[in-house]
């Protein structure tokens, strides 16, 4: 099943910002660089030690690189050298890559054990991804990845962590859970507690009744004790616990209280995220069809000044939110890596997109693409090497439209809707 409303909704990404809203508005082509701020959304990404705008000058990436990669317990040998290899790839300008992805958005399978008012994935009729392509793929890149997301378009709690977790530690590879919490239980926490670097629960109100309308099936009272319990697991692992919302009518008025709630339960992150405009439920509940900019900012505002006085960092893509500098992240983990990796685009070629830069999504039926916002089928698994997909014909392409700057009119949009970020 390949239909395209199962893309209707994105999975998310760890750095921040779950990705969608931007469609193909045509096959025309787009040479014109969007200006920072435009299209009201903008960086998601922490300010630490990767981003240019921290480091002086800005001649000196190598160093810049070099000491983030010297500092970057967690990774191998052989990672290191895929990040350096990562920045000659940009920084030549290459069409054929020699440096293989950080992250692997792995979808074991398609199901979820919910069914929240904002998702248009479709969660039946879908398959497995088969363990020897799991295999097969790991034998071929696993020196160089450093992260997994163990789901696509569903809920990573039912993906096969017999096969996952136990490659996961032969390849030194970390897992990035976006999850709806019900099954995200201390056991199951505990038990690959030693490879997650990130959780995100999906708690969409911090009132009972609100939650639960927005992700029916979801045991709110269940969700909480899992993230309180993840809050305590972390503490000596140093994983991000993340607690995040789609911001929708139903929630909005309720961001600063939600702010307070889940920093009683000892979370240091949230993520508030804006429901993609290209959603059914988007007319139903998307803000800005029903509030006006000034109240949208004083709520978002609001929530901000919340969060710092209780040391709070807020990934989020509203303006008020991501442009005041006094917020940014508290505390340091060794799993920071893992996020900040994109800033290498960033600092060698930032023109470039950072999801086909850095990121695979591999569909339950072995299908490669190079992010969520727009489907672009590179090749197959079941088929083919990751290899010759990587650096295949279709992937040629696509990298040549960012390095000769003649971008797909939804790469463009995308681009926008990002501030040039993945
Ligand atoms: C598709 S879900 C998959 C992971 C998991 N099942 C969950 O709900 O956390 C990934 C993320 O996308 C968010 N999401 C779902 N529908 C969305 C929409 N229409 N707009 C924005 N984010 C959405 C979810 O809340 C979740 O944070
Ligand atoms: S938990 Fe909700 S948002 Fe996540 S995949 Fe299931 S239905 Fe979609």
């Amino acid at each position: 099943m390949h239909a395209r409303e199962a893309h209707a909704t994105d999975v998310g990404v760890a750095h921040a910002v779950v990705r969608r809203g931007v469609r193909d508005i045509g096959p025309s082509r787009d040479k014109r660089r969007p200006s920072p701020g435009e299209g009201g959304l903008s960086n998601a990404f922490s300010p630490l030690a990767w981003a240019p705008s921290r480091v002086a000058p800005r001649s000196t990436p190598d160093k810049v690189r070099d000491e983030a990669l010297a500092s970057a317990k967690i990774l191998n040998a052989s990672q290191r050298h895929n990040a350096r290899l990562k920045c000659d790839d940009l920084t030549q300008g290459h069409v054929v890559w020699d440096s293989v992805p950080f992250r692997l958005i792995l979808e074991t399978n398609r199901r979820c054990n919910l069914r929240c008012v904002m998702c248009d994935n479709v969660h039946t009729g879908n398959g497995e991804l088969a363990p020897w392509v799991v295999e097969k793929l790991f034998a071929e890149i696993g020196w160089g990845t450093m992260e997994i997301q163990p789901f696509g378009a569903g809920e990573p709690t039912l993906s096969p962590m017999s096969l996952l977790a136990p490659i996961a530690r032969r390849y030194n590879n970390y897992f990035n859970f976006i999850t709806n919490g019900v099954l995200f239980t201390r056991e199951y926490y505990e038990d690959i507690a030693d490879i997650t670097g990130r959780v995100q629960f999906s708690i969409h109100s911090h009132r009972r009744e609100i939650a639960q309308r927005i992700a029916h099936g979801q045991d709110f009272d269940l969700v909480v004790r899992n993230l309180r319990d993840a809050v305590r697991i972390a503490e000596d692992t140093g994983a991000h616990i993340v607690a995040s919302q789609v911001v929708m009518d139903t929630n909005l008025d309720g961001l600063p209280d939600y702010v307070r709630f889940v920093a009683d339960l000892g979370v240091r992150r949230i993520l508030f995220s804006r429901l993609y405009p290209t959603s059914s439920a988007y007319a139903e509940h998307g803000i800005e069809v029903t509030r006006g900019p000034a109240e949208i900012n004083d709520i978002a505002q609001h929530a901000l000044e919340v969060a710092l006085e209780h040391g709070i960092y807020l990934e989020s893509n509203f303006e008020a939110i991501v442009h005041d500098p006094r917020n940014h992240p508290h505390l340091s983990s060794p799993f920071d890596v893992l996020h900040e990796n994109a800033h290498i685009v960033e600092l060698y070629r930032p023109d470039f997109c950072i999801s086909t830069a850095i990121t695979v999504f591999i569909e339950w039926d072995g299908t490669v693409l190079p992010c969520f916002q727009h489907r672009i089928p590179l090749g197959n698994l079941y088929e083919q090497s990751f290899g010759e997909i990587w650096n295949g014909p279709a992937m040629q392409r696509h990298r040549r439209t960012f390095l000769e700057r003649d971008l797909q009119s939804f790469c463009s949009n995308c681009q926008r809707f990002f501030c040039d970020h993945a």
